[in-house]
């Protein structure tokens, strides 16, 4: 690509220490799907603790793990029963204390997931709710409301659930009357919590403190964008899509992005401040555009914010360029460093995702009845992907599993799948486990060393075998062993806290320096030129005989 010559910032303004968050490489745990000490098919934490050794290996900063709180796992724990606990499918609460001991000697620090959206139906305070009266206070913890119609029997407005149908659910009361609604922007066992409500802002500044008290760096804040609803419910009759990706032009959404929700992260921050060492709020807000996401990392709030307009470019050269400056730009106006990812528990893994034609809206899951992915070119893909994502000034953000390059499992059989999104999408969706199946470690044992017997929630391939750990450790052209050396040297050459530098390049490339370091992707079909006389240090594929640089490879080089 043809660029300015322009410089774009980096993470901590001159004179200021860098914080170890502003350039960490932060892995995600997914943990029913990392490692099952116990053998019932569903990873654990004593699993996670064992397993931890990998992470340092592999020379990641911090671990996120998703939830493994008290939850009937509707939504695969995202439907939080108790907020200081451990469910018991996990461990106990002992494990969790070992695991942020074990990560803490290792040298790994800790983010948990905090859900403050909704609550699982489960909680204590919604049978609260439900027991009480219309307009009762324990009601008023979360969004209740009568129906429209004569008889209440129509939705107080229009609003759809992410997982599909509507938003709200009308209840029985207590004298056995059909009653009043209920708001669930997910499933229908997530009822939405009433942020206006000031019980429900203690309760969350003590769940904060009770985990902070225990050792946690930071805290992942599920649907940051959420917490606030507009005041007047107005009627919304767009279809919702957690995830952005479609096109079509629409006002404002009234339950997502409403300014009420800074205040609230401002409380938490001061929280936080209070607390010794350095922890951290990172904001899982689908926030468009860039510009707006940022006002969640003002000074005063959160840390960081994934940067989900990162994770759905299209894999083209302008495309590429045009979000990495945005982003760079965006984050540096409130002074935040920039964050980066390409795969979470929620989308079609980069190694899949990236196979499908250029501009393909991004699919909520694949089925075997799909037209499949090419395996090869989304692992090139994927690979070149990565090698640039790590080169980028700001933090990353990693999705286990990818470090052994780990697809999509695109034919789960139906009937396997548990996301609530395929039966609430009524069959249209196929949600998300086809990313979060259980990780292979060991390609010759049972359940591919995902745990001591064949048993796993979900079923893996055939396939995982040649992904397992143990075929790539020590096989220097493996994906495992690219993602280490890339993570070795993007510290050694600090490229995490640099300073982004574009060089001119043809259309189809994209090309910059970031400190000592140049990198170039080549997206073209044509193999790309190196500058003159430079050394490369680490590429995601072979280069020709000649130092050029064939399509979809990265390379880094001394520049
Ligand atoms: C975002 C989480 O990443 C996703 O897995 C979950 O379903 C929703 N929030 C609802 O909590």
């Amino acid at each position: 690509m043809n660029t300015d010559q322009t410089t774009s910032p980096s993470p901590g303004q001159a004179g200021e220490p860098t914080r170890w968050w502003q350039d960490a490489v932060i892995y995600q745990i997914y943990p029913r799907s990392f490692a099952d000490s116990n053998g019932d098919g569903v990873g654990d934490l004593p699993g996670i603790t064992a397993r931890l050794g990998h992470l340092a290996q592999l020379g990641v900063d911090a671990v996120w793990l998703s939830p493994f709180y008290p939850s009937p796992q509707a939504d695969a724990g995202y439907d939080v029963a108790n907020y200081r606990d451990v469910d018991p499918l996990f461990g106990r609460l002992e494990d969790a204390d070992k695991l942020i001991a074990e990560a803490r000697s290792l040298g790994l620090r800790v983010i948990v997931d905090l859900v403050p959206n909704h609550t699982s139906s489960a909680h204590r305070w919604f049978a609260e709710a439900l027991a009480d009266a219309p307009g009762g206070p324990a009601r008023q913890r979360y969004v209740f409301r009568d129906g429209k119609g004569t008889d209440g029997d129509e939705p107080p407005n229009t609003w759809q659930s992410v997982f599909g149908g509507p938003a709200w659910t009308r209840v029985t009361e207590p004298d056995g009357r059909p009653g009043q609604w209920y708001l669930h922007l997910f499933d229908v066992e997530q009822p939405d919590l009433n942020w206006d409500n000031p019980q429900v802002r203690e309760e969350f500044l003590d769940v904060l403190r009770f985990w902070l008290d225990r050792g946690v760096d930071g805290f992942r804040v599920d649907v940051a964008h959420g917490l606030v609803k507009q005041a007047d419910l107005a009627d919304w009759d767009y279809p919702q899509e957690m995830l952005g990706g479609d096109e079509i032009d629409k006002p404002r959404p009234p339950m997502w992005d409403q300014d009420g929700v800074h205040e609230i992260y401002r409380s938490w921050r001061r929280l936080l401040d209070g607390y010794s060492g350095d922890r951290i709020l990172v904001a899982e807000a689908w926030v468009e555009p860039a510009e707006r996401l940022a006002r969640y990392v003002r000074p005063d709030e959160m840390h960081q914010a994934f940067n989900f307009e990162y994770l759905l470019a299209s894999w083209t050269a302008p495309a590429q360029y045009a979000v990495v400056t945005r982003s760079l730009e965006a984050a540096d106006a409130v002074g935040a460093p920039t964050t980066w990812v390409l795969s979470n528990h929620d989308v079609v893994r980069h190694a899949s995702r990236l196979a499908l034609p250029i501009g393909t809206p991004r699919p909520n899951g694949i089925g075997a009845a799909d037209p499949q992915p090419d395996a090869a070119l989304g692992l090139r893909r994927a690979r070149a992907a990565t090698l640039l994502m790590l080169s980028l000034p700001g933090s990353a953000y990693l999705y286990q599993g990818e470090e052994l390059g780990l697809p999509e499992h695109t034919t789960l059989p139906d009937e396997a799948r548990q996301d609530p999104t395929w039966e609430r999408s009524g069959h249209r969706e196929r949600g998300r486990d086809g990313c979060r199946v259980p990780v292979p470690w060991e390609a010759d044992a049972p359940s591919y060393g995902f745990g001591p017997t064949d048993a796993s929630w979900l079923p893996q391939p055939s396939i995982w075998a040649e992904y397992a750990l143990d075929r790539q450790r020590g096989v220097p052209t493996s994906t495992y062993e690219m993602y280490r050396a890339a993570l070795r040297m993007r510290r050694e050459f600090g490229l995490g806290g640099g300073t982004l530098e574009w060089l001119p390049a043809p259309d189809d490339v994209l090309s910059f320096r970031n400190g000592p370091v140049g990198v170039l992707t080549n997206f073209g079909a044509e193999p790309a030129e190196l500058p003159v006389g430079a050394q490369p240090l680490h590429t995601s594929g072979p280069l020709s005989d000649d130092n050029r640089v064939p399509t979809d490879v990265t390379v880094w080089y001394r520049a």
